[in-house]
């Protein structure tokens, strides 16, 4: 007689966003059949007595395989970066198709499906990048992708080759309106980040670290108010991703006491970096931290902190862009220490995000364990339109799990899965890791080895985000 389930994880002490209770968990075709206790046998058991069990993480902000301009390239493709995200407890990865200016929406998205087929070892979703909103794209190309489960798209008020106008932006934003899309926006002023480059630039200030004297943080407070009232005159909601500190925060918190529906979005180089990590002096190892916005400072990690706990943040992403430090095609352009404008913004961290904030959130005492699982799993999948299927541990859900260990050790590079040569959190204490990670009822890392199936992956349609308000 064949056993009542694939799989059956004894004795959990499951988490949601909602609740904490003791269960056995049921799997059976990589979906949850049962929840409950003394539950019928499976084909395979594990105990999982006295640990935490959380839903697998959603991963709603990460870049894998996005082209750039030679000689730069990412380190991660869909391989590599889906293994270090398994390895890391996250079972779902929302990364980006962008249109390159001039490309149509459409064979942007067909380029993405060819990078990640065969390759991605988790299911992934992708959100568009609108860079050309051409009358073909708002017209006809969009509205036809969001119907077909591409429900959010990133639209950039900054970089030359990506940013729009004001114009541009209302212009989007009315699709997004229209066809129930999530409109998320990074916010930093172009032209001020511009003129003050070049100002640092002719007094010879052109070190890594001058980076964040490139992107204060009026820039990314003046761009996130311009992006709300923007989205007040179209009527429509917008996540605001990767916020970094105060300046921005209180924008947002400003927005909402008006009633208006503004999401927002932090990652953990805000938590745990500082615009010190870019360098005190001229050292050119601060490449290795720069990204956009910069990281700021202990008092806007703080600020931060509150969002998280307060409900003003509803996902906490990766913001994964994973190039190599000591490489020409990396940070070093061509073999090259550059000038911080030429230096490929961002960080790697799609492996450490969830052991980041599970030790120094839920394990120093600093958040709960459901605001855990609401930031890293059900708050991305809501607001992108993927929840009950992930996000969640329920009847019916997909079985994307995260068995947790509870240990202390120091992080280096060496323990990590990417394709990435530095870690910008090597030397933190971590006091927890994945034990197993559970992807669809496979266990697909069971904390010493990571088990791969490239193109084990599917491709995940999404619906209407349950953040919008239905019309
Ligand atoms: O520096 C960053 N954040 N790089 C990734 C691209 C983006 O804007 O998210
Ligand atoms: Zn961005
Ligand atoms: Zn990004």
């Amino acid at each position: 007689m064949s056993a009542a389930f694939d799989l059956v994880i004894r004795n959990a002490r499951v988490a949601t966003a909602a609740d904490c209770f003791e269960s056995d968990i049921g799997i059976r075709d990589g979906v949850i059949q049962q929840l409950g206790l003394q539950l019928a046998k499976g084909d395979r058991e594990i105990d999982a007595a006295g640990r935490v069990v959380t839903p697998g993480g959603v991963d709603a902000h990460c870049h894998l395989d996005q082209p750039m301009a030679p000689p730069v390239r990412m380190a991660d493709d869909f391989e590599t970066g889906t293994r270090a995200a398994a390895c890391g407890g996250t079972t779902t990865v929302i990364p980006f198709a962008a249109q390159v200016k001039g490309q149509s929406l459409r064979a942007a998205v067909d380029d993405y499906h060819a990078r990640a087929r065969g390759k991605s070892h988790l299911d992934h979703a992708f959100h568009l990048i609108v860079s050309d909103p051409t009358p073909d794209v708002l017209e006809r190309e969009l509205p036809a992708l969001i119907r077909e489960g591409y429900t959010s798209f990133k639209i950039y008020m900054t970089y030359d080759d990506l940013k729009l106008n004001d114009g541009q932006i209302l212009d989007v934003l009315e699709v997004a309106r229209r066809h129930d899309a999530m409109a998320m926006i990074h916010a930093e002023n172009a032209d001020c980040i511009a003129w003050l480059t070049r100002r640092l630039e002719a007094a010879g200030r052109t070190a890594p670290r001058f980076h964040a004297h490139a992107r204060p943080m009026l820039v990314e407070r003046e761009a996130t108010h311009r992006a709300i009232a923007l989205a007040e005159l179209i009527d429509v909601p917008i996540l605001v991703v990767h916020v970094s500190g105060r300046e921005a925060v209180e924008q947002i918190r400003w927005a909402r006491s008006q009633g208006l529906k503004v999401f927002a979005e932090t990652c953990p180089q805000y938590l745990f970096l500082t615009a010190e990590d870019l360098g005190i002096d001229d050292s050119y190892k601060g490449a290795r931290c720069v990204c956009s916005p910069p990281p700021r400072d202990k008092q806007n990690q703080d600020v931060i902190w509150d969002g998280l706990n307060d409900g003003l943040f509803t996902v906490f992403s990766s913001d994964h862009a994973p190039f190599r430090f000591d490489a020409p095609e990396g940070k070093k352009p061509g073999g090259e220490e550059v000038a911080f404008r030429h230096i490929p913004n961002g960080i790697p961290g799609i492996e450490t995000r969830l052991p980041l904030l599970y030790s120094e959130g839920v394990l120093a005492g600093r958040m709960t364990l459901n605001r855990f699982v609401e930031l890293t799993s059900t708050g991305p999948a809501k607001a992108y339109g993927l929840h009950p299927r992930k996000g969640t541990i329920a009847v019916g859900s997909d079985a994307d799990l995260v068995v947790w260990d509870e240990r202390e050790f120091v992080l280096s590079n060496d323990m990590l899965h990417h394709a990435v040569d530095y870690t910008p959190y090597a030397g933190q204490t971590l006091r927890a890791w994945p034990g197993l990670t559970i992807a669809r009822g496979e266990v697909v890392w069971d904390g010493r080895d990571f088990h791969p199936r490239a193109g084990r992956g599917r491709l995940l349609r999404c619906d209407a985000p349950s953040l919008l308000p239905r019309r």
